[in-house]
């Protein structure tokens, strides 16, 4: 299954499906292509790296989000792409958009969703002082963070952590699980019902 991933930042979470792939673990899903909303990001030059085609759809130099997202979905179209990860993408998807793609697009959020959505996840955790927070890869619905939830990886609050401690343990569980839904996914190995999704077990391997 041809994956684009969507970008906007630093893309650690783009190098650990990059990664993933290089060592097999990222299969049947393969990384189609990169698209940034922003250009000259970190995550474009990590996908170049990788010799992935690295793409810029700059929303500033579209008046609405229809006609970013149809720039988007040319893009998408060109690289034969079916499915969708949202890694660090900080723009807001339309329902059509979501439609096009329904049940194939995956976001990796830094919270242990339903709690703290949105953008400043790991701070409000933190200051909310929760005793264990950690991320979530979640199918995206027309909601904010709010789509029916795929794999979770829970992180202790330790007393000595800060905000940053915080924010670089879900890091590091984030690269875990976002590649491991991607390859789920493209196994067909994730059922979903309603808000419940469910892993269909791996077809057993004869001797
Ligand atoms: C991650 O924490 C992700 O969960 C959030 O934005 C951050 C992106 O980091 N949505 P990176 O660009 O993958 O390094």
């Amino acid at each position: 299954m041809r994956f684009a991933v969507l970008v906007s930042g630093t893309g650690t979470n783009l190098q650990a499906l990059l990664d993933a792939e290089a060592n097999g673990a990222l299969a049947p899903a393969e990384i189609a292509c990169v698209v940034s909303n922003r250009p000259s990001v970190g995550a474009l030059a990590r996908a170049r790296a990788a010799r992935k085609p690295a793409l810029t759809v700059d929303h500033k130099l579209f008046p609405a989000r229809e006609p970013f997202e149809d720039a988007l979905l040319g893009v998408l179209a060109e690289h034969a792409v079916e499915a969708v990860v949202l890694a660090g993408f900080m723009r807001i998807l339309t329902p059509r958009f979501i439609d096009r793609f329904a049940d194939r697009i995956l976001n990796i959020h830094p919270s242990l969703l339903p709690s703290f959505p949105g953008v400043d996840a790991q701070r409000e955790a933190f200051e909310h002082g929760v005793k264990l927070t950690g991320a979530t890869v979640h199918f995206v619905d027309a909601g904010l963070d709010g789509g029916a939830i795929v794999l979770q990886a829970a992180v202790p609050v330790a007393d000595d952590d800060t905000v940053e401690s915080l924010r670089a343990k879900i890091l590091e569980r984030e690269h875990e699980i976002l590649p491991r839904a991607v390859a789920l996914l493209a196994a067909g190995r994730i059922e979903r019902d309603g808000r419940r999704v469910r892993l269909k077990p791996a077809p057993a391997v004869l001797p």
